[in-house]
Parts: structure tokens; sequence; C-alpha cells
């Protein structure tokens, strides 16, 4: 695992909209780039950086196609608080990437489990996620892959807990009873299976959740925790959320990215 530790969380989304810059524009000419994309407030620094960056020409989204984590179960897109607004007016509708390349769970789908199933199989179809770009939640949940969930899960129905509810209240008029109990996410399974997984976890109140990806045993009470099975994971965090980790487990990271760039 690689944990790269930047100063704040500008510095965290420069460091991280580089990144997926780079992979972008290595992938071989003519192929699609697959890239899993998250919602929440972590990635919105590097939303607005790679919009720059697709502004100024230094990356195109022509050939990419995208994959999100997750949606509310019962919000349709047009929702101001479904993850197909957010994405549309947050990121895609800012850049070049054609409509038809972007991939957001459906909702309101009258059958969610074959919408999930669905889902999969669309993935594989698409060859596999190149990249898949994630936040974390204060109990450690990727997409909405609370504590208790299988590591080895696929997308399906999730039902939120209390405190995932209440975290995500500020965007409900601040009520946890506004916020959707149910979503649909891929799994933490689904996650893994991506070539390359990168994490943004930014903030006090993540250095549980840092430290549980880092240090802490593979667990279901963590599906984070799962990221250390990965080859190819790259935890990018600042330094607020470093406040829980190791001095000599801090320091070892700090060495080991003392020379590398991106
Ligand atoms: C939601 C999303 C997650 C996201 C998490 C953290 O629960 N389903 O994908 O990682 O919020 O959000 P934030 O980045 O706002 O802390």
């Amino acid at each position: 695992m690689r944990v790269v530790i930047q100063k704040g969380y500008e510095e965290m989304c420069a460091w991280t909209a580089q990144y997926i810059a780079q992979a972008i524009r290595a992938k071989e000419p003519g192929a699609s780039f697959v890239l899993g994309l998250p919602t929440g407030s972590s990635p919105l620094g590097v939303y607005r950086r790679l919009i720059e960056m697709n502004k100024a020409g230094e990356v195109s989204f022509r050939d990419v196609v995208t994959f999100n984590m997750d949606e509310y179960l019962g919000l349709s897109s047009e929702h101001e608080q479904s993850y197909h607004r957010f994405m549309w007016t947050r990121f895609f509708e800012h850049i070049d990437i054609p409509g038809e390349n972007v991939n957001i769970l459906d909702g309101m789908a009258q059958d969610p489990e074959a919408e999930c199933a669905a889902y999969e199989q669309a993935i594989l179809d698409a060859g596999g996620i190149d990249l898949f770009l994630g936040g974390i939640g204060v109990d450690g949940h990727v997409a909405f892959n609370e504590p208790f969930t299988s590591l080895g899960s696929r997308t399906g129905v999730r039902t939120l807990t209390s405190d995932t509810r209440i975290a995500n209240a500020r965007f409900f008029g601040g009520d946890p009873e506004q916020v959707p109990g149910r979503a649909l996410s891929v799994g933490v399974g689904t996650v893994c299976d991506a070539r390359e997984v990168v994490v943004l976890i930014s903030g006090y109140n993540k250095a549980r959740a840092l430290a549980a990806t880092v240090e802490g045993g593979v667990s279901q009470m963590w599906t984070c925790s799962a990221l250390q099975l990965h080859p190819n994971a790259v935890i990018a965090c600042d330094e607020a959320a470093c406040g829980e980790l190791k001095v000599d487990t801090y320091r070892y990271f700090l060495d080991v990215e003392k020379d590398q760039r991106l």
C-alpha cells in the first residue's frame, strides 16, 4: 500500500488530480480508460482541478468511461441530492466526456437487484476498472459498504447506518430522517477488482478511519481495510487525517515518498 501524505486538503487534491491525469494519458491511444468515481466532499477539489486541466488541454476525457460508486435508493436523477445531480453539476458537465460514457446506478430502478447485477456486468463488459477513486466515511465505509459488509461483496442494495445518515444529513436540511435509508452501491469486491484504487482521506474526523485502513487488521468492521489486500492501492491523505497513526508509521511513509513526484 502507498500512503501519500500531503500538507492539507488542497495539496492532497492537487496530487491526486495529477496522478489521475497521468494515468489517463498513459493509456494507449484508442483504448478507453475506465475510471471509478465517488461523491462526497472529499473528491470536490480533485474534480475542480481535473476540470481546470481539461480546459487547459492537459487531459481529455473523450476516451474515458466512468462508473460511479453509488446512488441513494429512491432518489431520481433529477433530485437535488442524488449522486447523478452531484456528478453532473460538479464534474461531468464541465469536461469533454461524452454523455454515453457515464455510468451511474439508477436509484429509481424497478428491480434494484437486477440493476446492480447489470452494473457489475457493464463494468466487466467495459474491460474492468483501471482506476477506482474513492472517498471514505468516518466509519471507514468505502462507497456505501458500511461496517459488516462482506469484503467480497459485489454491487447490491445496502442499508445505511444511523451514523452515515447523521453525517449526510447536512445535505438534507440537517434532518437524518430525510436521508434515504438505503442505497445501491458497488461492493468492496467490485472496488478491489479495479487494477488500481486511490482513496482520499482528509481531515481530523477521518483519523481513525485512516489508522484502520493502514495499521488495523483486515476486518469487515472497517471495510476500507480490504485495501490492504490490494496489490495497487494508494491512500492520498492530509496531515490532519494522520493524527491516529503511529509516529513510526507516519515517518516510514514520508520516507518512502521522499523522492517520488507522483
Ligand atoms: C458518502 C458516500 C461515500 C463517501 C462518504 C464520505 O457516504 N457514499 O462514497 O466516501 O460519503 O463523504 P465525505 O467525502 O463528504 O466525507
